[in-house]
């Protein structure tokens, strides 16, 4: 019976792997369901660091079923990769933990191909994408010529359907972009291999699901990405081409909104960004380097160096309202020690006049414009890395996420205070 959903709250790399895996001890079924190898979460646990991009993090769990869900883009060779790295730390990816929904759409080369030729078109326009071909492939998707991961279940049939979608991606390679055709039979017989292996994988996602909570297990469905990178409410076109909000999760995975308990949105104590577009409180100075620095902000997909900033309220209150946030889940608060004053964005000054809102549909030169208004409030010094109670705090600490509620009106139910998996200061009522 209850739905637990994960969600980004800010533009992506919150930290949502940390909170996925604590949530995973208690969940049954581990559902991701949205975006592709473009996310990446890092996840530590017994000794290890494990970097995972497509299968859920709940993988680590031994008792636990994950699903790939049909609102997923799946890149069939990242995945079997994936999957052979866990492996080779023992972890179980058989088909009986880890399922692969009929529904979810498939990455080739050649939607790879056409995301970095789009970029390197829009000069200096670019998204910033990571090069995943998630765009190209959610395009087929809603352009309905898209290729499903259940096709692969008919070896013959699913040949000639990559090869059919292989030419025609090359016919705009090469006409529209100007670059060479991707070998057609090379692919087609990458993807018949991959096809063997993934096949006793697939399953009806939403069936599976849906008995799932009708036994009343625990379900839990994880996000990719953020609240601003989604594609309807996002920072368009800075946004990723799926949904990764909690709305998302109904609809990726199909399940009714009677059935959530609680969404989760995850938040960083600053705010960070890759790619490009508006980033109100972004830092472009020796505390912006530091919380880089300290906070490891590099993505784990692409290893870009990530924009960093103050925390921004305004977009925690959108987040909240979009997804219905039932709690905050804050993350890296130990990132800020040290930091002697910190400023937390309340509402914008545009052209002289204080927005409360997030105007993110009013789209990218509105989002240029909005000055932060700050607050400032002291920092700490102590290490906090070891605080596992709320009230042990440094009281500047607590302060600053008790003011986060307070702006935003969701409880901070998570901190966490360190990179290791118990490093977390838990505050159920
Ligand atoms: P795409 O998802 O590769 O098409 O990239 C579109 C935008 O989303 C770019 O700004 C990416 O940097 C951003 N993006 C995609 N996935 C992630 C993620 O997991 N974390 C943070 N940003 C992401």
């Amino acid at each position: 019976m209850p739905t637990t959903i994960i969600v980004g709250t800010q533009w992506g790399d919150e930290g949502k792997g940390r909170i996925v895996d604590y949530f995973a001890a208690q969940a049954d079924l581990i559902a991701r369901y949205n975006g592709g190898d473009n996310a990446g979460h890092t996840v530590k646990a017994e000794g290890l660091e494990l970097g995972l991009h497509l299968v859920p993090s709940g993988i680590l769990y031994p008792d636990k079923l994950c699903l790939i869900g049909a609102g997923t883009v799946v890149n069939p060779l990242s995945l079997l990769k994936e999957m052979e790295m866990l492996q080779g730390y023992g972890v179980d990816v058989s088909p009986a933990r880890l399922k692969l929904a009929a529904g979810a759409h498939l990455i080739l080369p050649t939607h790879r191909a056409m995301d970095g030729a789009s970029e390197t078109q829009r000069g200096k326009e670019a998204l910033g994408t990571t090069g995943r071909g998630i765009g190209p492939s959610y395009a087929d998707k809603a352009r309905r010529v898209g290729l499903r991961a259940g096709q692969m279940h008919d070896p013959g049939t699913f040949a000639e359907a990559v090869g059919a979608l292989v030419e025609a991606h090359n016919e705009r390679l090469v006409r529209l972009y100007g670059l060479q055709a991707q070998p057609v039979d090379d692919i087609v017989n990458q993807m018949r291999k991959a096809a063997e292996t993934l096949a006793p994988h697939l399953v009806d996602g939403a069936s599976l699901v849906g008995e799932a909570l009708a036994q009343g297990k625990h379900v839990l469905c994880e996000g990719a990405q953020g609240t601003l990178l989604d594609l309807n409410l996002g920072t368009y076109p800075y946004v990723t081409s799926s949904s990764p909000l909690s709305g998302g999760a109904l609809a990726g995975l199909g399940i009714g909104p009677k059935e959530v308990t609680r969404v989760v949105g995850v938040a960083k104590a600053y705010t960070t960004r890759v790619g490009a577009g508006p980033f109100p409180t972004e830092l472009d100075d020796d505390t912006g380097e530091r919380m880089r620095q300290v906070g490891h902000e590099y993505g784990v997909t692409t290893g870009r160096s990530r924009r960093c900033g103050w925390l921004d309220t305004v977009i925690l209150r959108y987040a909240a309202q979009v997804n219905g946030l039932t709690d905050i889940a804050l993350t890296k608060l130990d990132v800020l020690s040290g930091i002697p004053v910190l400023r937390i964005a309340v509402a914008y000054d545009v052209d002289g006049e204080r927005h409360e809102r997030f105007p993110a549909e009013w789209g990218a030169e509105i989002l240029e414009k909005c000055h932060p208004i700050y607050e400032e409030l002291p920092g700490w010094e102590e290490d906090i890395s070891e605080i596992r109670r709320r009230e042990d705090l440094p009281q500047n600490a607590l302060a600053y996420v008790t003011r986060i509620e307070a702006l935003t009106g969701i409880p901070a139910t998570f901190t966490s205070v360190g990179p290791k998996r118990e490093a977390m200061i838990v505050n159920e009522t």
